[in-house]
């Protein structure tokens, strides 16, 4: 018998029975729902194992449905039953990272199937909400040390924390740590991105609403604060969050209490509120762009991050550790980087930083033909000769041995003109040359495409995941 509990969305009563009834019969608890919306309702109170939607639904339609699912409960298995032959649901259905996508008209054996597949790789993603491979801090540095120190002292708190640091230093995985560590954390981790939600929805989506409190709201709902009630909810991008929702927000963690849009009562609610950004909060503040109030709520306690080029020590750790999951998740035996791929990785900049280097590990596990990443599992940038280098110092530029000349020139060149503010005049009086060699240099570096030098300092290219 599997008593595995799924949620059959679906708004033709036949279609829902029909499937309900086969699903019971596989040994299944089976819960049903209306179209999408219904199904968040039920899935906000008590998540099934897996969802089954079909498509097309008033109200919330099954792609919205997943959306929904994957930004509030992240890896709930779900499984999408699209109309025969539609290319372009399938690849929303990719998109939207459906689990697995069955086409119309649906035969028994096939779903039986898919289901079971859908179904038994809930413990894999389970495990990455719950305390899977995510959840691994690595890193033996120092720096790295001191952040585990202050996490395991703020953890079992229930302090606001606001993770600072740039994007890709594992400001999630130290949230979804700072839940796990904590007494709460058998309770719900919500995550919202601040960035991602549309100004209009942000409130709604924070706060919850009442039916008919604007329009569109066709039925009531129940915003984050609910959802992690008793647990934990992060707030990414927090910078990203219009300024009347902050002031909102502030209330809230200031009363402990939250008001529905529409709704005339307030509830108490009991949630732990982490922040993140990976901005600079206190120039968020200074350019209007935060709330210093809310910021000195939130910032109870600050962990910040390093940028991997701060702390490049720890790559042989992290890429250990990285390579271990992509083994597992690829199903490959990759077991090191050779020493001209470390030494290549010790002299590059990783604007995208530990997810950069993951991105980069996890083409390398999938191509590699040999044990060890070797440099030509490297993707071409990282060729030997455009290589941004790290730069410690503001004045200086940094030039391990192995650069060639012309590389160590054109560093030097851009790090001055940057220095100069871009007056070329002036650049070119400091590095001896005259203007005609510096702007001819200038187009040659242009035509080749060579990256500039990284910026000053503060500032990191932001990598997309
Ligand atoms: N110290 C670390 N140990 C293990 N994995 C890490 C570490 N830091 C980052 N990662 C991995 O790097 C990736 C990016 O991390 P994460 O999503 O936490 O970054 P972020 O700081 O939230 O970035 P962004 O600002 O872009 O949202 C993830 O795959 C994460 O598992
Ligand atoms: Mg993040």
């Amino acid at each position: 018998m599997n008593a595995a509990r799924i949620l059959v969305v679906d708004d033709e009563l036949h279609e829902r029975q029909g499937l309900a009834e086969l699903l019971t019969a596989w040994g299944y608890q089976v819960e049903t729902a209306n179209d999408g919306l219904q199904a968040l309702q039920k899935l906000n109170q008590d998540p099934p194992q897996a969802v089954l939607t079909d498509i097309r639904m008033p109200r919330m339609d099954g792609l919205e449905l997943l959306a929904d699912i994957r930004r509030r409960l992240g890896a709930l298995p779900v499984l999408v039953i699209t109309g025969q032959g539609s290319k372009e649901a399938a690849i929303e259905c990719l998109r939207l990272r459906a689990n697995d996508f069955i086409e119309k008209p649906i035969r028994g054996e096939e779903l039986r199937q898919r289901l079971a597949d859908v179904v038994s790789a809930q413990p894999a993603a389970d495990s990455r909400l719950a305390g899977g491979e995510e959840f691994e801090f690595l890193g033996g540095s120092p720096l790295m040390e001191t952040i585990r120190h202050e996490l395991q002292q703020v953890a079992p708190t229930s302090a606001s924390v606001l993770i600072t640091g740039e994007s890709g230093t594992g400001k999630e995985v130290i949230a979804r740590l700072l839940h796990r560590l904590s007494p709460r954390r058998e309770r719900t981790f919500v995550a919202i991105n601040c960035a991602a939600i549309p100004e209009s929805l942000m409130e709604s989506e924070i706060f919850g609403h009442e039916k008919g409190a604007f329009t569109g709201a066709q039925d009531r709902r129940a915003g984050c604060f609910e959802l992690a009630e008793n647990g934990t909810l992060l707030l990414d991008e927090i910078g990203e969050m219009p300024l009347p929702t902050q002031a909102k927000l502030l209330r809230v963690l200031e009363d402990r209490r939250i008001r529905r849009l529409g709704s005339k009562s307030e509830l108490p609610v009991n949630v732990r509120v982490l922040a993140a950004t990976n901005k600079d909060p206190a120039q968020a503040v200074a350019v209007g762009q935060l709330r210093q109030d809310l910021y000195y709520r939130l910032n109870v306690f600050h962990l910040h991050l390093p940028p991997l080029r701060a702390h490049l020590e720890d790559l042989p750790a992290l890429a250990g550790g990285l390579l271990q999951r992509l083994n597992q998740r690829h199903q490959r035996q990759v077991e090191g980087l050779a020493p001209e791929v470390l030494a290549r990785f010790s002299r590059h900049a990783w604007p995208g930083n530990v997810r950069e280097l993951r991105n980069v590990l996890e083409r390398a596990v999938i191509i590699a033909d040999s044990p060890m990443v070797q440099m030509r599992h490297l993707p071409a940038d990282f060729g030997a000769a455009a290589a941004p280098l790290p730069e410690d110092e503001p004045g200086s530029v940094r030039v391990p041995v192995g650069t060639t000349v012309a590389e160590a020139e054109r560093l030097l060149i851009m790090k001055t003109l940057a220095r100069e503010n871009n007056n070329k005049t002036r650049a070119a009086e400091k590095l001896g040359i005259s203007l005609k060699t510096l702007q001819n240099k200038l187009k040659e570096y242009q035509a080749r495409g060579a990256a500039p030098p990284p910026a000053a300092s503060g500032n990191s290219a932001a990598l997309a995941p």
